[in-house]
């Protein structure tokens, strides 16, 4: 059927049409608020190319948490800034590390918030890199018994997820069976398998101070110019254990969203990360765009390419536009 026969602005006259033909639904169920904590009381440190979003000591943390969940919020992502960082990353899989004392706390004072903790080195390695360094390289396989720690460190904490973000080889596999091993079966693992590497993290880098001190994280990131690989990266991870596969970033991947979808039967997460978010905030500042409503597109056109759950800074603020704050 063709014009003049066919009109496709008959379904668009009024929002009741609109409603009834609209094929992709954003909600609060989609959203996963990323929280940075860090050591001390009473601390909350604006992060300046993220408006809104403060580095928090405990206590503001377990307030985040509870606004949150009054927003319907499902689950918060976790990543911390600790005091000491050493070769070792030591502070990462200690018992009372940030992030271990920041689940626990959650947990105790907000037990019903899905709480999803970060799993990665570079917030606690000297040299800022996500994985061990031997001559300026980054060992692969000697940095897969850290993560592993620090994953089940997190998850005697109470974590109710993990999500390695490090990008090294098989950590999936370590993490799936040093959990197995001691009881936590039924933990799942929310994998970064497709993570780019991208100058959008910048803001976080900041926020996280987790920039590497030399170099880049070329060697294990992925390329932004590859899109088959993604495929090779995700199925690994699926082979190894993954419960929930993410693409990082969203919106200049967001072919690798789709194809991802197509191709895998498993949840798919995609990170909206701190470079999108400071963009949309940069611009609506400026006068240059309406803030609220590029966040409303971007998270929807997240979703239509196939996300099933969306990281994202402007969890709370889309929360509130979709429960009608
Ligand atoms: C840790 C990590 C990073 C992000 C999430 N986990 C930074 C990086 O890889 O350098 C980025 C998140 C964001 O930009 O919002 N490896």
């Amino acid at each position: 059927m063709l014009f003049p026969d066919y009109r496709p602005r008959r379904l668009r006259q009024n929002e009741n049409f609109r409603r009834m033909i609209r094929e992709t639904r954003l909600s609060v169920d989609d959203l996963i608020l990323p929280i940075f904590a860090v050591e001390g009381k009473k601390v909350r440190n604006p992060i300046s190319s993220m408006p809104g979003h403060c580095q928090m000591s405990v206590d503001n943390i377990v307030k985040e948490t509870k606004e949150a969940v009054e927003l319907g919020i499902p689950a918060v992502m976790l990543f911390g800034i600790p005091d000491k960082k050493d070769s070792l990353a030591t502070s990462a899989y200690a018992k009372d590390g940030i992030v271990q004392k920041t689940v626990k706390a959650i947990k105790a004072e907000v037990p019903d918030l899905v709480v999803i903790t970060d799993v990665c080195l570079c917030e606690y390695t000297d040299h800022g890199h996500c994985g061990m360094v031997q001559n300026g390289i980054i060992d692969n396989d000697a940095t897969l018994d850290l993560l592993a720690r620090t994953a089940l460190s997190h998850t005697q904490a109470g974590a109710d997820m993990v999500a390695p973000s490090d990008m090294m080889d098989g950590r999936v596999s370590e993490i799936r069976d040093s959990l197995d091993e001691n009881g936590f079966e039924t933990i799942p693992i929310m994998s970064y398998a497709a993570k780019y590497c991208s100058a959008f993290y910048y803001p976080f880098r900041q926020a996280a101070e987790s920039a590497p001190q030399f170099g880049d994280r070329r060697t294990y990131q992925m390329d932004p110019a590859n899109s088959t690989e993604a495929i090779r990266e995700v199925t690994l991870d699926v082979e190894e254990g993954a419960d929930i596969i993410m693409v990082k970033p969203a919106i200049p991947y967001l072919d690798i969203i789709y194809r991802v979808r197509e191709e895998i039967d498993l949840p798919v997460a995609a990170y909206n990360v701190s470079g999108e978010f400071a963009m949309i905030k940069a611009a609506d500042k400026l006068g240059w765009l309406d803030g609220n409503k590029v966040m409303m597109e971007t998270l929807t056109a997240i979703k239509r390419a196939g996300a099933d759950m969306i990281l994202t800074y402007f969890a709370k603020e889309a929360a509130k536009e979709l429960v009608g704050h």
